[in-house]
C-alpha cells in the first residue's frame, strides 16, 4: 500500500521519500566510511531504542525473544528446557568496537560489546545435572555482563519497483561470553534445603547452562537484529542510504 502511494506520488513528479533526520546517510566514496557507519548507528541507538513506529521498527527495550527451546547437553549436563516470555534489557546500549564495510560486496563484518545484558522469562525444565534431577516451571532471570559479539552481515539488492534496495540475509552473529548469572525461582521451593542445593549447582554450572543456551540465543538475536536492519534498509532505496 505504502509503496503504492509512493510510487503514484513519484509519478506527479513529488519525492518519493524522505530520509529522517536521525538517519545520517554515509557517502559510498567516504574517506572514512567506517567511522561514518559507527557515528551514524550511534546517532539512530535513541530511536532504536524506543522504536520506530513510522518505519515499523520494535522498540529494542526490552527487545521480546521468540521461546527458547533446549535439548539435551554433554553427559555432565542433560538439559530439557523450553523458555518462554522472554525479555531482554540491556542490548541498546552496544558500543562498537570495529566496523569493516565492504559496500561492493554489501558485506559489513563489525564487532561490539554490550556491557549490561539483564533478561527474564518463564521456564519449563526437565534438567540433569552431576548427581541432582531436577523438573519444574517458574521465573527464569538473569544477567551478563561484558558480552562481546562478532556479526557479519552480508546483503544483496533486490529490486522494488525498478529501484534498488539493499536486503540483508540473516547475519552471523558469534557470543563471546562475558560473566553470567542465572536464577530459576520456584524450584523444589517447598523444600529448602534442596531449594539451596539446587540454587548452588546452577550458579556453578552457569557456564554449560550458557554453552547449552548458547546457539540459540545466537539465532535468536541474529533473527531480531536482521529484522530490524532490514525494516531501515527496504525502507530506503540504496542510492539514499550510500549516496
Ligand atoms: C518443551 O516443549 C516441547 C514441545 O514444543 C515439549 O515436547 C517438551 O516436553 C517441553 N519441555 C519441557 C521441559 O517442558
Ligand atoms: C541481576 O542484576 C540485578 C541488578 O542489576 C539484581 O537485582 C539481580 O538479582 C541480578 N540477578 C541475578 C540472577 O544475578
Amino acid at each position: 500500500m505504502l509503496t503504492k502511494i509512493i510510487v503514484f506520488l513519484g509519478g506527479v513528479g513529488f519525492i518519493s521519500a524522505v530520509i529522517p533526520d536521525y538517519i545520517k546517510v554515509c557517502k559510498s566514496n567516504e574517506k572514512d566510511l567506517a567511522q561514518c557507519i559507527i557515528n551514524s548507528v550511534y546517532a539512530l541507538r535513541p530511536q532504536l531504542k524506543k522504536g520506530i513506529p513510522e518505519l515499523d521498527v520494535p522498540p529494542m527495550e526490552p527487545l521480546f525473544l521468540d521461546e527458547i527451546k533446549l535439548r539435551s547437553g554433554p553427559n555432565a549436563a542433560k538439559l530439557d528446557a523450553n523458555i518462554t516470555n522472554i525479555k531482554v534489557w540491556g542490548p541498546s546500549e552496544f558500543q562498537i568496537l570495529e566496523v569493516k564495510p565492504n559496500l561492493a560486496k554489501k558485506r559489513f563484518a563489525f564487532r561490539a560489546t554490550i556491557p549490561h545484558i539483564r533478561f527474564e522469562g518463564d521456564y519449563d525444565i526437565d534438567m540433569h545435572i552431576l548427581v541432582l534431577k531436577y523438573k519444574g516451571v517458574g521465573p527464569i532471570s538473569g544477567n551478563f555482563t561484558d558480552y562481546t559479539f562478532d556479526c557479519v552481515m552480508k546483503g544483496h539488492l533486490v529490486k522494488i519497483d525498478g529501484k534498488d534496495y539493499l536486503k540483508f540475509d540473516r547475519m552471523h552473529l558469534k557470543l563471546n561470553i562475558g560473566k553470567s548469572s542465572i536464577r530459576l525461582e520456584n524450584l523444589f521451593k517447598e523444600d529448602p534445603v534442596i531449594a539451596k542445593a539446587t540454587d548452588d549447582v546452577i550458579s556453578d554450572n552457569t557456564e554449560v547452562f550458557m554453552k547449552e543456551i548458547q546457539p540459540t540465543l545466537e539465532r535468536a538475536l541474529a533473527e531480531k537484529f536482521t529484522d530490524i536492519a532490514n525494516k531501515l534498509t527496504l525502507k530506503f532505496t540504496y542510492q539514499e542510504l550510500f549516496p
